[in-house]
């Protein structure tokens, strides 16, 4: 069997607490179905500025471009509020997703069933919810330039940010829409501001245009962008899949995740295009939540996106689809029993920590695998 390169960077806050139980479930694989992974470690964000002094050093940047697969914790915190914004916690994210083209970024919003009464949505507007936000990752106003601020002396100052999208981003990312509506349910929604913005008047046509050059089986809608946050929380149910640029992606994911009753439970894939001799992605995975440096170090996170974040690695990169769909399983399953940590329980019941959630869905994955 090949061996499988995975680098590991838990990075700050509840990161490596998170990123522990997946450590525990790679041990697991390995020993028991001789899965090969390799495991790399490395530091990104605050943790590799303390040793450092850069969000992620040169050494582990290689390292992520030698790897299958990244799997990354979280970054950043209180403690680095002041460091110079080069090399804040977030820059060596955005560093792993440029260098590595990570152009195509897939965020599932899945309501488990258990879990439906914990959103802040009526039960029936979220129950077996399951919708792909497909996100632009490396393009758009994050990265645009000019990108500064500028002394216009007159005691002023201007801040610039700039939008920019060329064709060949849009289609790839379209791309990669329609090809996972196909193995879903066959829908997207394109979302943009065509009614303002330049970039959202291309996004439109080259959607449209990609849709009828090679996927006009896949039923496509286009929606304003503001229009599809309101939708999102009016009846999520109507979509499939989601494709928007790398702003509204931003913010219409952390919409769709609160759907789902808490940001504790989902993960992402972040992919790059196939290689043409390997036919092999760059892909990073990390769960959505942030650092959450108010509960780091007290063995109370949630370790289900991290895990969940796992199963996507490897469903895309390893083409492990039972294993990952066992995984999965093994989340759901836990929560059909009741298990909680503290971010999805009810207020007064009973809590689990994160090494007993970690040991519960991997104790769940072995029994599944040995049915
Ligand atoms: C996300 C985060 C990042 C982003 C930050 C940490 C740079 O919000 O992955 O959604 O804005 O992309
Ligand atoms: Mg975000």
């Amino acid at each position: 069997m090949a061996s499988r390169k995975l680098l590991l960077l838990p990075g700050d806050g509840i990161g490596p607490e998170a990123m522990a139980e997946v450590r525990k479930l790679v041990a697991l694989m390995n020993e028991r179905f001789g899965a090969g992974f390799e495991t790399e470690e490395g530091l990104v964000g605050g943790s590799a500025y303390d040793a450092h002094g850069q969000a992620v050093s040169e050494a582990d940047m290689a390292k992520a471009m030698a790897a299958d697969a990244v799997l990354f914790g979280a970054v950043g915190g209180p403690k680095w509020a002041d460091v110079p914004y080069e090399v804040r916690p977030e820059a060596g994210l955005l560093r792993l997703r440029k260098d590595l083209e990570l152009f195509a970024n897939l965020r599932p919003a899945i309501c488990y069933p258990a879990l439906a009464a914990a959103s802040s949505l009526r039960q029936e507007v979220v129950e077996g919810l399951d919708i792909l936000i497909v996100r632009e990752l490396t393009g758009g106003v994050y990265f645009g330039e000019p990108k500064e601020i500028i002394d216009l002396g007159n005691g002023q100052k201007r801040g610039i940010d700039t939008q920019v999208y060329d064709t060949y981003e849009i289609e790839r990312i379209c791309g990669v829409a329609f090809e996972l509506a196909r193995t879903r349910r066959n829908k997207v929604c394109s979302m943009e501001k065509h009614n303002v913005m330049k970039s959202g008047v291309l996004w439109k046509e080259v959607a449209t245009a990609t849709h009828k050059a090679r996927y006009s089986d896949v039923e496509l809608t286009h929606m304003l962008a503001d229009a599809g946050g309101m939708q999102l929380v009016r009846w999520p149910k109507q979509f499939d899949v989601i494709v928007t640029d790398n702003l509204f992606g931003d913010m219409l994911s952390d919409v769709a995740a609160m759907l789902t009753g808490s940001l504790g439970m989902l993960p992402s894939a972040s992919l790059g295009a196939p290689d043409a001799k390997t036919g092999k992605r760059k892909a990073l995975y990390e769960p959505v939540h942030g650092s959450a440096p108010d509960i780091a170090g007290k063995g109370i996170a949630n370790p289900i996106a991290m895990i969940a974040s796992f199963a996507m690695c490897l469903r895309y990169s390893f083409g492990m689809i039972e294993e990952a769909d066992r995984l999965e399983a093994a989340i759901a399953a836990v929560l059909a029993d009741g298990l909680r940590t503290a971010d999805i329980a009810a207020p007064g019941a009973q809590t689990i920590g994160t090494t007993a959630m970690g040991d519960a869905i991997a104790e769940k994955f072995l029994a599944l695998s040995a049915a």
